[in-house]
C-alpha cells in the first residue's frame, strides 16, 4: 500500500506486511504520544476533522494526536453545524473542505459515504466510521494494543483465540477487526451473538477463505473459555429502527467479574472498542471489571 496518496477506507487495502510498517512506526512515536520527545512534523498542516455521528474516543484522539505532532486540526460536528443541513452534496462538501485541509478524518452514518466523499476529495480521506461498514484505525489500533498484551507473553498475533461478543451484524469495530485478524495465520475467532445479530456471511467467509477457524455461538459462558481475548462491543442502539427494537438485545451477553473468574483463561485480555453501555438493562462489560 502507498500511504502517500491513499484514502483509508478499510482493511481491505492493507496486507499483512503493512500492518506490520505501521506497528512499527506506532513503536517509534510511543516516545512523542508519551511526550518524552517532542516533534513539529506537521508544523503547518491542517487535520479536517468531521464527525457527522456521536464520536467521544475518534474524533478527540485524532485531533489530539494532530496536535501532538504539530500540526492545526478544524471541526465540523453534527449535520446541523454543517452546510449539509442546508441541502449541500457530500461532493460539494468535500470539494471545498479539502481545498482547506491536508488530510482529513470524516464518520458518517452511511455505509460507503467516507468512501464516496473520498472521490471527490483533493487530500487523503480516513475513515473514522461509516456506518456499519467498517472502522479501519479502530481495528489497527485494537490489533496494537494485542500485539503488545502477546508480546510479553512471548506470544505473537498468529494462533491468536479470540471471542468477539455482541452485536457483531452493526459493529463496524468489529468488521474491521476480523479482516484484519484474517491477514495473519491459524485465527480462532468465536462469535457470540443473538442470532439475529450474527456477524454477517460475507466476513464469516472472508475468514475461512483465509483457512482460520469460525464458530458461532449463543452461549457466552462456553465461549469465552479457551480464547486470549474477549472483546465485547455495545447494541448499535442508533442502527435500530427503535429504541425497542434495541432493547430485545440489550443485556443478553453480560460480562462481569464473577462471570469472568469462573469461566476464562488467567490472565485473558478483555478489549471493548468503547463507548460500553452502562444503563442498567445493558452492562454488557460489567464496572466491576474496572
Ligand atoms: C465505536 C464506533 O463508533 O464504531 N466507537 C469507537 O469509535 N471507539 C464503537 C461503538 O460506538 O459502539
Amino acid at each position: 500500500m502507498n500511504f502517500e496518496d491513499d484514502h483509508i477506507l478499510s482493511i481491505d487495502q492493507f496486507l499483512r506486511a503493512d500492518v506490520e510498517a505501521i506497528f512499527n512506526t506506532a513503536d517509534k512515536m510511543m516516545p512523542f504520544a508519551r511526550r518524552e520527545k517532542i516533534t513539529k512534523v506537521l508544523d503547518g498542516a491542517i487535520l479536517g476533522s468531521m464527525f457527522f455521528e456521536a464520536s467521544t474516543r475518534t474524533r478527540i484522539s485524532f485531533g489530539s494526536a494532530f496536535n501532538l505532532l504539530g500540526g492545526n486540526v478544524r471541526e465540523t460536528t453534527g449535520f446541523e453545524h454543517s452546510a449539509i443541513a442546508k441541502g449541500e452534496s457530500l461532493y460539494d462538501t468535500a470539494r471545498v473542505l479539502s481545498g482547506y485541509s491536508d488530510v482529513i478524518v470524516m464518520r458518517h452514518p452511511e455505509s460507503g459515504s467516507v468512501g464516496e466523499f473520498s472521490k471527490a476529495s483533493r487530500v487523503p480521506v480516513i475513515n473514522g466510521g461509516d456506518g456499519s461498514n467498517e472502522h479501519p484505525s479502530q481495528a489497527l489500533l485494537d490489533l496494537y494494543t494485542i500485539k503488545s498484551e502477546l508480546v510479553s507473553r512471548g506470544r505473537s498475533i498468529d494462533q491468536l483465540r479470540v471471542a468477539m461478543v455482541g452485536d457483531l451484524n452493526f459493529g463496524r469495530t468489529v468488521h474491521s477487526l476480523c479482516k484484519l485478524l484474517a491477514l495473519f495465520e491459524d485465527i480462532k475467532l468465536v462469535l457470540v451473538s443473538p442470532r439475529e445479530l450474527r456477524m454477517p456471511d460475507d466476513l464469516v467467509e472472508l475468514v475461512r477463505e483465509q483457512g482460520h477457524q469460525v464458530i458461532e455461538s449463543e452461549n457466552l459462558e462456553e465461549s469465552i473459555s479457551h480464547v486470549d481475548i474477549v472483546y465485547s462491543t455495545r447494541i448499535q442502539e442508533e442502527r435500530f429502527n427503535s429504541q425497542e427494537e434495541a432493547d430485545l438485545y440489550r443485556g443478553r451477553f453480560r460480562l462481569n467479574h464473577t462471570i469472568y473468574t469462573a469461566h476464562c483463561e488467567p490472565n485473558t485480555v478483555i478489549m471493548h472498542p468503547l463507548p460500553r453501555d452502562s444503563r442498567e438493562n445493558a452492562r454488557e462489560l460489567d464496572e466491576d471489571l474496572n
